[in-house]
């Protein structure tokens, strides 16, 4: 990859955001992408907060979604009079492989009139199978709430077995992993020992992890949270400590670090880099303004999908 100096960037930024108003376009960006492109965006997000935008804060014609593609199938899903579009279709969500609808019938047919809930790291038709998606914004709430609905000891819940963990630890209801080993690569490989090297270093911090983490992670962790959630966590506690320990991506670590120059964030490890987050970059944003017609960029869910997709999706709102 090529090195842009500081003016390069600057330049296609520019560049970008004339663009962006001629075309009628609303550029969406995870926190996970780079700070170049959250600043060039019109709306920077978690998964939740990205979905709620989409569906009722998008007032142009089209959409680039700078993330990766369960989440622009999200926002096509929830919005589908928008164009959607990506600056690189090939990225995706490994953890989102874990689990497709054939899979989620299988599990359907072996526990009958148990509700489903699909993590929004998921394809749109593992979506359509499902009762109800969540995030893990709203997991704990959304499980709660169909278990309520149900009236159901047990929930099916996959593909993210770290957050089945974590909803598991703070409610007590019985989650059927579905399947049994679905995980993120960059959250998942991170290990107690990280952890312990992080607050050895930074002694005073607190510890601030998303829920894909291990457990041996979040147990030494003092806040367990979404992007959105640690975004506030730290927000909100200035006063009592100053200095942070973030146990997610990079790009959402940058980003804290921007908004709150006054306090102290630490990545937990330098590791922490979501490959397929990071196939995006300025120029290709750039480049797709350029050639808003490529069909290669559209995001496209079929309609049979789509349609039963939004039902779960819509279901989730209605939780959160
Ligand atoms: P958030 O729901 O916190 O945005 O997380 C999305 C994600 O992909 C985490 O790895
Ligand atoms: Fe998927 Fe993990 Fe990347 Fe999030 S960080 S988009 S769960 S691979």
């Amino acid at each position: 990859m090529m090195i842009q100096t500081n003016q390069e960037i600057q330049e296609i930024q520019k560049l970008i955001l004339n663009l962006k108003k001629e075309k009628d376009v609303t550029i969406l960006a995870h926190y996970y992408q780079t700070l170049e492109i959250q600043e060039i965006a019109d709306f920077v997000g978690d998964s939740l907060e990205l979905s709620k935008i989409a569906r009722d804060h998008t007032n142009t014609k089209n959409i680039i979604f700078a993330g990766v593609l369960f989440m622009a199938e999200t926002a096509s899903i929830l919005n589908p009079v928008k164009r959607v579009l990506m600056p690189d279709k090939q990225a995706g969500c490994p953890l989102a492989s874990f689990l497709n609808g054939d899979t989620l019938k299988i599990y359907k047919d072996k526990y009958p009139g148990v509700p489903v809930v699909v993590y929004v790291n998921s394809t749109a038709e593992t979506k359509a199978e499902a009762d109800v998606v969540c995030t893990s914004s709203n997991a704990i709430k959304v499980i709660q709430g169909i278990q309520k609905e149900y009236n159901s000891k047990k929930v099916l819940f996959g593909p993210d077995k770290n957050l089945a963990d974590h909803v598991r630890l703070n409610t007590n209801i019985e989650i059927i992993n579905l399947p049994d080993v679905g995980f993120c690569y960059v959250h998942n490989d991170i290990n107690k020992s990280d952890a312990i090297r992080a607050k050895n270093d930074y002694p005073n911090a607190a510890v601030a992890v998303h829920p894909e983490c291990k457990r041996e992670v979040r147990k030494l962790a003092d806040f367990i949270g979404s992007t959105k959630g640690m975004y506030d966590y730290v927000k909100e506690n200035p006063s009592i400590v100053n200095e942070f320990i973030i146990g997610t991506e990079i790009g959402f670590v940058q980003r804290l670090q921007k908004d709150f120059p006054n306090n102290k964030i630490y990545p937990m490890t330098e590791n922490f880099i979501c490959k397929d987050m990071k196939r995006t970059n300025l120029k290709k944003i750039l480049n797709l303004l350029n050639n808003l017609d490529n069909d290669n960029n559209i995001v496209n869910v079929p309609n049979s999908i789509s349609v039963k997709a939004r039902i779960s999706l819509e279901k989730m709102l209605k939780y959160s």
